[in-house]
């Protein structure tokens, strides 16, 4: 049926051509929180050397909540958003004191962890944890909003929940990370913002604005 065979194509081209990141190496919730608080300003490309020195610097959980903040803020340099730095501090001394090391594996409570919001619970849920959740970011409001030519204004805050029930049927159970992350790779590729390829897309056959010839279009969102 129509799910399984979008799961399949979507899935299938991940599993061929994939990023190779340091932070797809495994699925460490400390590895997946630090990449994605890193990407959610910045370019992946930027984002890779500051990734790679900032786990040589600050190995574990552990060792994150323990070193001094100026040494966090000195290693953030150039990446911009102090206070995401601060707060990734923050959220590391929270999983060491308040739950003892063990790490919160639901999106709802990983959201109590300082600076995770929907998004970034969403994505260590998925990756880490196995849990069938969206990670909804712009790749993700992009890539189905064109994908269902749904009209719902991005820049609306109701408008993530109406995503949220229409991303989260579609997702298959037993690889709700993969799956997130090769939408994240669909949406900086074939239909990214700038350089959209929609013809070549491996989810061509499922993307109704393409059948439609109304591509740009989407995603709607009024200017704030
Ligand atoms: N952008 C946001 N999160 C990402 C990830 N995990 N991989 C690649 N690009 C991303």
């Amino acid at each position: 049926e129509k799910v399984a065979a979008f799961q399949k194509a979507l899935l299938n081209w991940y599993d061929q051509h994939a990023r190779q990141l340091p932070w797809r190496e495994d699925h460490d919730p400390y590895h997946v929180m630090v990449s994605e608080l890193m990407l959610q300003q910045t370019q992946v490309q930027t984002v890779i050397p500051y990734y790679e020195r900032f786990m040589n610097q600050f190995p574990t959980v552990g060792a994150l909540a323990k070193a001094p903040e100026a040494e966090v803020l000195k290693a953030w340099e150039g990446l911009g958003y102090y206070s995401r730095a601060r707060r990734l501090q923050q959220a590391a001394k929270q999983i060491v004191a308040d739950y003892g090391g063990v790490w919160p594996q639901t999106s709802e409570t990983l959201q109590t962890l300082s600076g995770i919001g929907p998004y970034t619970a969403g994505a260590i849920a998925s990756i880490s944890f196995g849990e069938p959740v969206p990670a909804i970011d712009g790749n993700a409001f992009r890539v189905f909003a064109r994908l269902f030519k749904v009209d719902a204004d991005i820049a609306r805050p109701q408008t993530r929940q109406i995503f949220f029930d229409l991303i989260q049927p579609l997702m298959p159970k037993d690889r709700p990370g993969d799956f997130n992350q090769a939408v994240m790779d669909l949406g900086s590729s074939y239909m990214s913002a700038n350089h959209p390829d929609p013809a070549h897309s491996p989810v061509r056959d499922f993307d109704a604005s393409y059948r439609d010839g109304v591509v740009s279009a989407y995603p709607v969102k009024t200017k704030k």
